[in-house]
């Protein structure tokens, strides 16, 4: 298929007139669907613009590591939003976005979905897809000029075609015997993150609230890892910001909002 067949395609499975469906950007390959939207956000790209790619060259995951983006395997796609508010505010975005991505594989896919807080989209105990989400700010007011939230999902992977050292710890939508057809995810996926954006200011509670529904991290035992630091904790709950709540042996508690956590019994952490 043509670029120009693949957007027109996505936007017959939107729902007529959609707001975004206008906005579309597709690319046989770029290094990065969020570098690539970035750039567009800073030439003033509208907020609901689209951008996805059949392979990404460079794909990037939190923590400064890489997204494995076979060629027409997987959906990359990244979406500009121009949130009217700080950057402080949008602490609960890429919660809302794994709630968005979980509500459109369900439609899409058949698939039900956990979030492993922060960023993580998981069957059991497998990664099926992350969320990277960046902000673009004013340095003088710290007003956000733009936010890219950019998903990968792995769609149609065979075993084989993840490398070996991801194979226990990756699964796709076709392993876990959910429907992989990447354009009518990527509409039910624009369609879910435009639902997501209208409420992100105004319904911050119950955006968290399921969030936390489906966020497998609460209740277990974990590991987290900032820079040098690592502290055994438990995860009791997600906060208002949608921070992660822990507790610690010696009975102090914390909201963690940043590094690495890991649970007991998932991706190699035994
Ligand atoms: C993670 O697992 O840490 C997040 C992965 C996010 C991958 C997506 S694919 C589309 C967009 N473009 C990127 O370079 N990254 C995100």
């Amino acid at each position: 298929m043509t670029s120009t067949e693949i957007v027109q395609t996505i936007r017959t499975l939107l729902p007529p007139g959609h707001p975004w469906g206008q906005q579309i950007i597709h690319l046989p390959c770029v290094d990065s669907t969020n570098t690539y939207a970035k750039a567009l956000a800073q030439r003033g790209a509208p907020s609901g613009t689209v951008v996805l790619a059949d392979t990404q060259s460079g794909g990037r995951g939190r923590l400064g590591r890489s997204f494995f983006s076979p060629a027409e395997k997987g959906l990359y796609l990244s979406v500009i939003l121009r949130p009217n508010c700080a950057a402080q505010q949008l602490m609960h975005l890429t919660c809302a976005a794994g709630v968005a991505a979980a509500e459109a594989m369900a439609e899409a896919a058949g698939i039900e979905i956990g979030l492993k807080w922060t960023n993580d989209l998981v069957v059991g105990k497998q990664k099926l897809g992350g969320i990277l989400t960046e902000l673009g700010t004013n340095p003088a007011t710290h007003a956000t000029e733009f936010a890219i939230v950019g998903i990968g999902i792995n769609c149609s992977h065979t075993q084989a075609d993840l490398p070996p050292e991801l194979r226990a710890m990756a699964t796709s939508l076709a392993l876990v015997g959910g429907k992989s057809d990447r354009l009518a995810l990527a509409a039910a996926l624009i369609d879910r993150l435009s639902h997501m954006d209208a409420r992100l200011l105004t319904d911050r509670v119950r955006l968290i609230e399921e969030f936390a529904a489906r966020c497998i991290t609460v209740g277990q035992d974990i590991r987290i890892v900032r820079g040098d630091t690592v502290r055994d904790a438990h995860a009791y709950g997600i906060g208002a910001d949608g921070s992660l709540l822990v507790s610690f042996a010696d009975g102090t508690r914390d909201a963690v909002t940043s590094g690495e956590v890991s649970i007991r019994g998932m991706y190699g952490y035994l």
